[in-house]
């Protein structure tokens, strides 16, 4: 559906986007992640026909985005960072406006305009003038604008960016339901967004691709190390020493005391599963094990630690043109 092959766009002196490769394919959502400035819109706008690169190819929908930019907007949909609309407008009266420019045939345009309101959820707001919306509804609108040529293909920059949390829940929700019938790319910087919509991630950082996966397997790649958790009654220099001489233990931080309960943190050896002999070991001495758990990874962990620290996961990319 999409093909991004060693795609590169130079802002004078700055890389915006630098070498990139990857494949979006039919129906699938992809996540778009990646700090402030990494290059996630200035990728979008090249895809979407709005900028050239300056290097590398794309196509969208089997169309080049340089020499068929017309049949590439025909099968996008564009929801852009910054949306400026007609806020003098109604809102069906602005859909149909922009139906009209988007070459929707005059006979079902009515139709294809009341089902995208539908969808969108904006029907008791259609005949609203759009400068008076909420901006949660006026984003709404912007995304019914993208959809209302049915396009195959979704780009929407940041699209719950200053929404409200009840709205931010809504338009997620909206996103997976057209995720069953389109291919969606999806840019942004909150993680948890990408958690719950997204089949597949991709994160640039500095222009550059650090890592490609599912977001589950990027997780379980990248957390090798586990943090145990565990809550213990019992005499605190006697419980850490036992716990340090247990197989597969790295090391083990007593977090804080509270009266005679001690929260400890155990740093595991990759692979291990040392959870029996944490429990054996403090049954045997009669202490009290009143919690364990294991810490399982975020993707903002992972985000954090490819991004700010060292690119660690270049090698594993996979999934892709950059495999
Ligand atoms: N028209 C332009 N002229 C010069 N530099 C630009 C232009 N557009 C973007 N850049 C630069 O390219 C880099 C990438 O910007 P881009 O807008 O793609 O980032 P982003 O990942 O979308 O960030 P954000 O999360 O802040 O929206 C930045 O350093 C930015 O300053
Ligand atoms: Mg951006």
């Amino acid at each position: 559906m999409i093909e991004v092959e060693h795609l590169t766009k130079k802002f004078y002196n700055t890389m915006a986007v630098n070498d990139i490769s990857f494949i979006v394919e039919k129906g699938e959502i992809l996540g778009f992640l990646g700090p402030n400035g990494a290059g996630k819109s200035t990728t979008m706008r090249i895809l979407t026909c709005f900028i050239p690169q300056t290097g590398g190819k794309a196509t969208v929908a089997g169309f080049d985005v340089l020499t068929e930019s017309l049949e590439v907007r025909k099968n996008i949909g564009y929801l852009p960072e910054n949306v400026s609309m007609y806020s003098d407008m109604r809102v069906e009266e602005f859909l149909k406006f922009r139906a009209n420019l988007k070459g929707v045939p005059r006979n079902n345009r009515k139709q294809k305009i009341d089902m995208t309101m539908e969808k969108c959820w904006i029907t008791d707001v259609r005949r609203k003038i759009i400068g008076n919306l909420s901006k949660g509804y006026r984003q709404r609108v912007a995304l019914a604008e993208s959809l209302v040529h049915d396009p195959k293909i979704l780009i929407l920059d940041e699209p719950t960016v200053g929404l409200d949390p009840n709205q931010i829940r809504e338009t997620r929700q909206l996103i997976k339901d057209l995720g069953k019938n389109h291919t969606v790319i999806l840019c942004t910087h909150i993680l948890p967004e990408v958690e719950m919509i997204c089949d597949r991630v991709i994160i640039i950082n500095k222009g550059k691709l650090v890592a490609m996966d599912t977001p589950e397997s990027l997780m379980r790649k990248l957390m090798g190390e586990k943090i145990l958790h565990l809550e213990v009654k019992g005499p605190v220099n006697e419980i850490k020493s036992a716990l340090e001489k247990i197989k597969g233990v790295e090391k083990v931080f007593v977090d804080k005391t509270m009266q005679e309960i001690i929260f400890i943190k155990i740093e595991q050896q990759e692979k291990q599963d040392i959870r029996e002999d944490v429990f054996y070991e403090i049954v045997k001495n009669n202490w009290i094990l009143r919690e364990m758990h294991i810490e399982s990874a975020s993707l903002e962990d992972i985000f954090f630690k490819i991004t700010v620290k060292e690119p660690i996961v270049k090698n594993e990319i996979s999934g892709g043109a950059n495999a």
